[in-house]
């Protein structure tokens, strides 16, 4: 479907480009790690002895949260109407309400390249600009929800986030279409040690809690076009990756802890890609699903 660019083209051998820092041997190393990692990182039916014990020790909570995804897809049709959306536009008006929202985001903070959060339940930042531009009939609400414990992500290719921690939330991201990579860290600290290194397919499910794999950057690495990634890059093509989330809060699962770090999905810390300062970002949904799903219906495919 999809042709995918190595992680490392970008990379000086040296010290490692975007987003990850690494060269291209220490790429092969980490990804070495995250394969033999106990517990396993990702989640998945087991086809050998070896990848069941290495699922054994995934707690009960994510693991009943990843059963209850494996049977998500996007249709055909909904990844092709999200590519529209999405694609570079040669004027303003033929621009894509995806499109639009990244330029958006990217103007306001170009530290890192934006990707797109749609809640699943609630509202989002960005929903009124879907009836600014004749998708919808008008909204009543003018700002997003923050915290929605189920968010569909848009990555474009070759945007990434930040290193961030999921605090005492509990979760998966689960692969919904195109390719991620998942860079895990031991603390949420911009000299963090490298636990290792997944790349998610459709169907494919990673998980955290607040013990085991809270700290991580997500990147998708499929072919973004021209230019190096990196901050303030916007890339020049139609190919995505998609990841459906699910976190939970410490009252949801039973188990609370109180050592200062965020406990809800209201908010989460990060390591600014700028200054490599730790910060505090609030959950804010760009979309909401139901609006999002409606632009999608309207999107011609031809
Ligand atoms: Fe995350």
């Amino acid at each position: 479907m999809t042709n995918v660019t190595p992680t490392a083209d970008a990379v000086d051998q040296d010290t490692g480009g975007y987003p990850f820092h690494v060269t291209k041997e220490e790429e092969r190393r980490l990804r070495l790690q995250g394969a033999r990692a106990i517990p396993s990182p990702v989640i998945g039916q087991a086809t050998s002895f070896d990848e069941y014990a290495r699922q054994l020790m995934v707690p009960p909570a994510v693991m009943d949260l990843a059963r209850k995804a494996a049977d998500l897809r996007l249709s055909a049709w909904e990844v092709e109407a999200m590519r529209k959306q999405l694609a570079p536009a040669e004027t303003d008006e033929s621009m894509g309400l995806l499109r639009r929202i990244l330029l958006r985001k990217n103007d306001k903070d170009s530290t890192h390249p934006p990707y797109i959060r749609v809640a699943c339940t609630g509202r989002g930042d960005f929903d009124r600009l879907a009836t600014e531009h004749g998708y919808l009939d008008d909204l009543e609400e003018p700002e997003g929800d923050i915290g929605s414990p189920v968010v569909l992500e848009i990555w474009p290719a070759q945007h990434y986030s930040p290193i961030h921690s999921h605090g005492h939330t509990s979760g998966i991201v689960f692969c919904l279409a195109g390719q991620l990579d998942v860079m895990l860290y031991d603390r949420l600290d911009w000299n963090a040690t490298k636990l290792g290194m997944l790349t998610l397919t459709p169907g494919q499910c990673a998980w955290l809690t607040k013990e085991t794999y809270a700290v991580h950057r997500v990147f998708c690495p499929m072919n973004g076009g021209d230019g190096t990634t990196g901050p303030g890059f916007m890339n020049s093509t139609d190919e995505f990756g998609a990841s459906f989330h699910v976190y939970l809060n410490p009252d949801e699962t039973f188990v609370e802890i109180d050592d200062g770090e965020s406990h809800t999905r209201n908010a989460f810390d990060y390591i600014r890609e700028d200054n490599q300062a730790r910060d505090k970002f609030e959950t804010h949904s760009d979309l909401s699903w139901s609006v999002l799903r409606r632009v999608l219906a309207s999107t011609p495919l031809t």
